[in-house]
């Protein structure tokens, strides 16, 4: 699923299996609909880089992120209901309690703040030496933090003193099973299983080079783990070993998603892409059939164009019927004033430019970038190779977009 400007750096699945959200260094966050793979909504409200990324029971979404603030989405919502100032320091990483009632969020700057859905500050947490680098709560509401000082913390929910446990190497993730048992994973490439009460039960390498992500699937059976030279290995918890391996095009892969059923793997990475996998074979699932109709660019195939288009596919149909997604359609885009789709909610400021769209102003939009010709825009940085690709998708876009 291509549409993020910048590598993906956080995956979430709403617990219906219909709806992720993904973030992204390009400050946005993307709501897709799974089933057609298509882009619902560019959600921007962070100033920063957002890091992460957590489904709420209701559907909704909370994210986070180097501008040190929480944002939640309600399910549909293209504005946040709620904007949490959690400190000044980047959250890395966020976790929600067992009950839905409590966000923990892991700062740069050492702490760990806890917040009620309201928005109520519920207390911090603080030992770590250095950056936290990820949290996840137990069933029982304890919580496991990791941080670049080695150390995996678990914090009694009644606030008390946590027992520390220290590690040889930095550590970047922590998961729990829903029986307890705990994985993390850090700068050596090595997993280390924990039992519930913090004992290590054995060690799994997985990589030569530091793990940068790290899913559980729903049920506690299986691991994903993601490494800088973008392998991923999936591991059977119960034997602890390597069952398969998602064969990327080894850029780092930053965030990885099971999806509720445990069937699909979503992974993101520093190609800007979510991909799809099955999570039993390890397998790719190939780019998804369009939702009604026929492949809109079938009429099109072998032109370099419309290969160029598939960057936009996601957001944008081509015809009058096509509609809306999370951008507007480019039904009758050639002379069409800016932001003048009529049932499509613009970001403010854009009706104010003063561009009509023409195989120029098309040019100048993709040459000087998004965020510095149309100021103000939802639409993340899209990148088209060269000049000749640039040509290719305007003259497309003149002949697909038209009656
Ligand atoms: C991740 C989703 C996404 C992708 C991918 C994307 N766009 Fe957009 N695009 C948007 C959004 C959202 C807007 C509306 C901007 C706003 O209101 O802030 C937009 C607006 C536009 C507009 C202005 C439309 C108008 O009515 O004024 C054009 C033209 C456009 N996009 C073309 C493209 C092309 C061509 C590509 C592929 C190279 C592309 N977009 C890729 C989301 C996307």
């Amino acid at each position: 699923m291509r549409g993020h400007g910048g590598p993906v750096r956080g995956i979430a699945v709403s617990p219906d299996g219909a709806t992720a959200m993904t973030v992204s260094f390009d400050q946005s966050a993307i709501r897709w609909t799974l089933a057609t793979a298509t882009a619902e909504a560019v959600l921007r409200g962070h100033e920063g880089a957002v890091n992460a990324v957590v489904a709420l029971p209701d559907g909704g979404f909370a994210t986070a992120g180097d501008d040190g603030r929480i944002l939640l989405w309600p399910p549909g919502s293209r504005a946040p209901a709620l904007a949490i100032q959690a400190g000044a320091a980047p959250i890395a990483a966020l976790a929600l309690a067992p009950d839905g009632t409590l966000l923990a969020a892991a700062g740069w700057d050492g702490s760990i703040r806890l917040w009620s859905m309201d928005g109520a500050a519920r207390g911090e947490r603080l030992g770590h030496q250095g950056p936290v680098s990820d949290v996840a709560f137990r069933p029982d509401g304890t919580l496991a933090s990791t941080g670049a000082d080695a150390t995996l913390r678990l914090w009694p929910s009644d606030g008390s003193a946590p027992t520390v446990l220290r590690f040889d190497t930095p550590l970047h993730h922590v998961r729990v099973a829903p029986d307890g048992q705990m994985v993390v994973a850090g700068a050596d490439g090595t997993l280390r299983f924990l039992d519930a009460a913090g004992q290590e039960q054995g060690r799994l390498e997985v990589a030569p080079t530091p793990v940068i992500a790290l899913a559980l699937a729903p049920d506690g059976s299986r691991l994903a783990a993601g490494g800088v030279r973008g392998s991923v290995s999936l591991v059977e918890l119960a034997t602890r070993r390597i069952t398969a391996s998602l064969v990327g095009p080894g850029v780092p892969v930053w965030s990885l998603a099971f999806t509720p059923d445990g069937k699909e793997i979503l992974t993101g990475g520093a190609d800007r892409l979510v991909r799809r996998w099955d999570a039993a074979s390890g397998a790719p699932i190939g780019p998804n059939p369009p939702p009604v109709g026929e492949d809109p660019l079938a009429a099109f195939a072998g032109e370099r164009g419309a290969e160029v288009f598939r960057a936009c596919a996601a957001c944008h149909t081509l015809t009058a019927d096509g509609g809306n997604r999370a951008g507007p359609t480019l039904h009758g885009l050639f002379g069409r004033r800016i932001a003048s789709v009529p049932d499509y909610p613009y970001s403010p400021g854009l009706k104010e430019l003063d561009i009509v769209w023409n195989a120029e102003t098309l040019t100048q939009l993709f040459t000087l970038g998004p965020m510095r010709y149309t100021p103000g825009t939802k639409m993340p940085e899209q990148t088209i190779g060269t000049a000749e690709d640039l040509a290719a998708l305007i003259e497309f876009l003149r002949r697909a977009t038209a009656d």
